[in-house]
């Protein structure tokens, strides 16, 4: 079983790394558009026809599903890809409806880049979820995640001006995948008391559901230590393969990275 990862940039490691540990036995090809990242600040005619060509990329490599690890892309194309292609395409968006379940009467934000704020698709997300969240477009997350600008006083300095200092959420939805790369970040701004919701473990859920897998409690195992298994990945950025050491060392360590952060 080969399956397909996509993302503008680093964020889907996030995914990828969960999905490793809970389908150890598939191989991955992982597709960051590294030339075009950030999507957020693309329009939708560019974002489709980005993601369009890296997943024709993909399906030539054989994949048997593709995982649009990427709430942006999702957003805007997946209807559009859907139509195109035959395989599965599973999408993201971003978990508010967890944090409603989790948190019915609560105050939730949901943060993502400028075009999943905009979108539609988050618009009819919210109003089936009947509630009524804060939303921020954080945008300079996804430029610090690419830089590899980790754990700096600069990003909860930004978290404070992009809240205007509001820290009372019960809920606080990472709508992009780039910012799973920041939860002790977020967790060092919000507190012990507001929970952080991402949409990852959802994703490798409904992954296995289409690839027929069953269930196992995989993010307790992931939380509880259990590294990534053996490499079973490609990476290529924007279609080129990645090849230097260096660089498949710097993409394991994001991957590690989220997933020494998934209790925080
Ligand atoms: N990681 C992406 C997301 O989940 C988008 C980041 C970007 O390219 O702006 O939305």
């Amino acid at each position: 079983m080969k399956i397909g990862v996509f993302d503008s940039g680093v964020g889907g490691l996030t995914v990828l790394a969960l999905s490793r540990i809970c389908l150890p036995d598939a191989d991955f090809i992982y597709y960051a558009d590294e030339s075009h990242v950030p999507y957020g600040e693309k329009t939708a005619g560019e974002i489709i026809e980005y993601v369009d060509y890296a997943v024709s990329f993909l399906v030539k490599k054989g994949v048997d599903t593709v995982i649009l690890a990427c709430n942006t892309a999702t957003s805007i194309a997946v209807g559009f890809l859907r139509e195109k292609y035959s395989i599965p395409i599973v999408g993201m968006e971003p978990a508010l409806m967890p944090a409603v379940r989790r948190h019915p009467e609560g105050r939730i934000l949901v943060c993502a880049t400028e075009v999943t704020i905009h979108g539609e698709k988050l618009r009819s997300l919210i109003e089936s979820s009947g509630s009524d969240p804060d939303l921020i477009a954080m945008p300079e997350l996804v430029r610090l995640a690419e830089a590899e600008q980790f754990g700096i006083p600069e990003t909860v300095k930004y978290l404070r001006e992009k809240t205007g200092s509001a820290r009372d959420y019960d809920a606080v939805v990472l709508g992009c995948t780039h910012f799973s790369l920041f939860r002790d970040s977020f967790r060092q701004y919000f507190g012990r008391e507001t929970d952080l919701i991402d949409g990852n473990l959802g994703t490798v859920k409904r992954i296995k559901a289409v690839l027929g897998v069953g269930e196992d409690p995989c993010l307790e195992r992931a939380a509880a230590g259990a590294g990534l298994p053996d490499r079973k990945v490609k990476y290529y950025f924007s279609g080129s393969y990645v090849r230097r050491k260096a660089e498949l060392e710097r993409l394991e360590r994001l991957e590690e990275r989220y997933i020494s952060m998934i209790g925080v």
